[in-house]
């Protein structure tokens, strides 16, 4: 057996930058350190984390007054942050920036009086937390079934965005359905699906053709893990979603001469390992890195952890 292993894979520069952000806030103030959703989407990060003394909530009530509190990479409205403001809380803002931008875009558009169409998934995370910015100016759609659904008065202004984990494709197809409608929507300046999303689509998009089975490694909770699954299987290939090796059965890798491995932008490198060594082990596979582009793109940490990084380097 051959293992393609993906490049880019795994976790991504905003994923980085909310991994550091917690360790660190955990080290500067010590437990507990309340954090509002999964820091990341990925069961082994969540559990990790809740061994160092982070706890994961998902309302501000759950947070004790005057508590530290980290908001997750998938950002939040401004509800959630006057919520945390009226309960005295010390919030660190561990949102990925590329998520910022969109927020900004949808404050930018709901002021100029403008009706935004939000492609996105129904109850994530992100999306909770851009509708947030404007809820009576944003209307979501998930898919073409949807658009055909819209109705607007005459002279409506229209824009949309999209969240930063949807299939490249997909939302393609969505934009285009949306255009049709409506000839005249505004499109922001630049494509909202973020940088790591598409390399890891298009990583699979080039190199799933090569093989057999495609393996990607992230939680089912993971937004653009499950894109990368779905991709693979659109293009006729077996394809799993998995957290680690425990998940896999030998019954999977029947009449498999190659498998390709990637990673969601949360999942860690040691579970890619994991998986690695489970199919060495069993089938004494050859190992081939394939990388389609290089990533170098890093975000700053929240401005109150700045000082801190600085003081422990
Ligand atoms: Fe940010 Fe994209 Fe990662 S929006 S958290 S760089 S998957």
């Amino acid at each position: 057996m051959k293992i393609l292993l993906a490049a880019p894979r795994g976790f991504c520069a905003g994923v980085h930058m909310a991994i550091d952000s917690l360790d660190l806030t955990l080290k500067k103030f010590g437990p507990p350190v309340y954090v509002y959703h999964e820091i990341v989407h990925n069961q082994h990060v969540v559990t990790a984390f809740e061994g160092k003394g982070a706890v994961f909530v998902t309302t501000i009530d759950e947070v004790p007054r005057g508590s530290v509190l980290l908001f997750s990479a998938h950002g939040v409205s401004p509800a959630i942050r006057e919520a945390a403001r009226n309960r005295e809380l010390f919030a660190i803002d561990a949102t990925c920036p590329l998520v910022t931008k969109v927020h900004l875009e949808a404050i930018k558009y709901a002021k100029a009086g403008y009706t935004i169409i939000l492609i996105g998934h129904e109850g994530h995370d992100e999306v909770l937390g851009t509708m947030g910015e404007a809820p009576e100016a944003i209307v979501l759609v998930e898919d073409e079934a949807d658009v055909d659904a819209l109705e607007f008065p005459a002279g409506t202004e229209l824009a949309y965005l999209t969240q930063t984990t949807l299939s490249v494709d997909d939302a393609n197809r969505v934009i285009r359905r949306l255009r049709e409608r409506f000839p005249e929507i505004h499109s922001p300046p630049k494509d909202d699906i973020c940088y790591a999303t598409q390399n890891r689509q298009e990583a699979v998009r080039r190199l799933s053709d090569e093989a057999d089975v495609v393996v990607v490694l992230g939680s089912q909770n993971s937004s653009n893990s499950q894109r990368l699954r779905e991709l693979a299987a659109e293009k006729g290939q077996r394809a799993y979603l998995i957290d680690g090796p425990q998940d896999l059965d030998t019954d999977q890798f029947e009449h498999t001469d190659t498998v390709l491995i990637t990673a969601g932008a949360s999942a860690p490198e040691t579970v890619v390992q994991a998986t690695i060594d489970w199919l060495v082990s069993i089938y004494d596979a050859t190992l081939e890195q394939r990388e389609i582009r290089k990533e170098d793109v890093k975000f700053p940490l929240p401005k109150p952890l700045r000082a801190y990084a600085k003081e422990l380097t």
